[in-house]
């Protein structure tokens, strides 16, 4: 009935790394994907670029695609669901990855009947290196999240969870990059103050926190054990160890997160209560 597996509304930063991705692994084939964005320079480049067809409108998309990618900011999705609406019927899956739009409050447009899912990715997706979390509605059949959890890992890793982990996870995750961008800068400013290049402190942080991160993931070893692998007793490490613990690096980070999962908790409930 539907001739394309995806189509993809808003081809923006996220929207434009997944279609590469997915065409570049080869995930869906590039017959079977279907784009629209509202930017025409974007409809232009982009279906040069990756040979894929654009649709004429939300709604044309809508008509041929079994599973519908909306990757518009949080401030259009009403618009973009309003339009798809009429469309959608219960054989078709939406999937958001707007921050902070609840199931809830799609349903305000979408049949509570059709299959839901929330992505919360972020940035390294532009690399293939995302941490994404996906949570489902109850629609949704095993085959179904199959699709989705292949085009995600297309881009990174994937995990699933239930919709109300998705503000700990914008806190962690999705906002998580910014803080991991600090840490890399601070630490090459440190090469710096110790007489290193910019340019190769730079690397040096970027890639001793990617390996650090690999070496974990990889071997599963907990983090405090990896730590004490380099920490020699009355060595350096454990000097700059100390410092770090009277600095409450730990704390800071945990209150990062927190502060950021509840301002996440209230944007989502100020939103709640503007569209009562
Ligand atoms: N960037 C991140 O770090 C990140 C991380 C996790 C999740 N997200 C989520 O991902 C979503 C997309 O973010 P992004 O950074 O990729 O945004 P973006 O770069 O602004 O991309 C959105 C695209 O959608 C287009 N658009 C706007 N209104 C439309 C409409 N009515 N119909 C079709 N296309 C429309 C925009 O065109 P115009 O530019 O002309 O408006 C733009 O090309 C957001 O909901 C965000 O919450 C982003």
């Amino acid at each position: 009935m539907y001739g394309k597996e995806l189509g993809i509304i808003g081809t923006g930063k996220i929207g434009s790394a997944l279609l590469g991705r997915l065409i570049s692994t080869n995930t869906i084939d590039r017959s079977k994907i279907i784009a629209y964005d509202k930017d025409e320079n974007k409809r232009n480049k982009l279906s040069q670029e990756y040979k894929i067809e654009y649709a004429e409108s939300n709604e044309g998309l809508a008509r041929v695609s079994k599973y519908i990618l909306v990757a518009v900011i949080p401030q259009v999705i009403d618009t973009v669901l309003k339009e798809i609406e009429p469309i959608i019927t219960n054989e078709q899956v939406i999937i958001s990855i707007a921050a902070g739009v609840s199931f809830n409050h799609i349903n305000k447009f979408i049949n509570p009947a059709v299959g839901l899912i929330r992505i919360m990715t972020n940035t390294p997706a532009l690399v293939g290196a995302a941490a994404t979390v996906i949570a489902h509605n109850e629609n949704i059949k095993d085959h179904q999240l199959e699709f989705v959890k292949g085009i995600f890992n297309a881009v990174g890793m994937v995990v699933e969870l239930e919709e109300r982990h998705l503000d700990a996870v914008t806190g962690l995750s999705g906002s998580g990059p910014a803080y991991i961008f600090i840490i890399i800068e601070a630490l090459a400013d440190g090469g710096v103050k110790m007489g290193l290049p910019r340019a190769t402190a730079l690397k040096l942080a970027a890639q001793t926190l990617l390996g650090s991160a690999k070496l974990l993931l990889e071997t599963n070893i907990h983090p405090a054990a990896l730590k004490d692998m380099v920490t020699t007793p009355g060595g350096t490490t454990i000097t700059a160890i100390h410092e770090l613990e009277s600095a409450k690096i730990r704390a800071t980070l945990i209150r990062a997160v927190e502060a950021a999962t509840l301002k996440s908790k209230s944007l989502n409930s100020a939103k709640i209560n503007n569209n009562q």
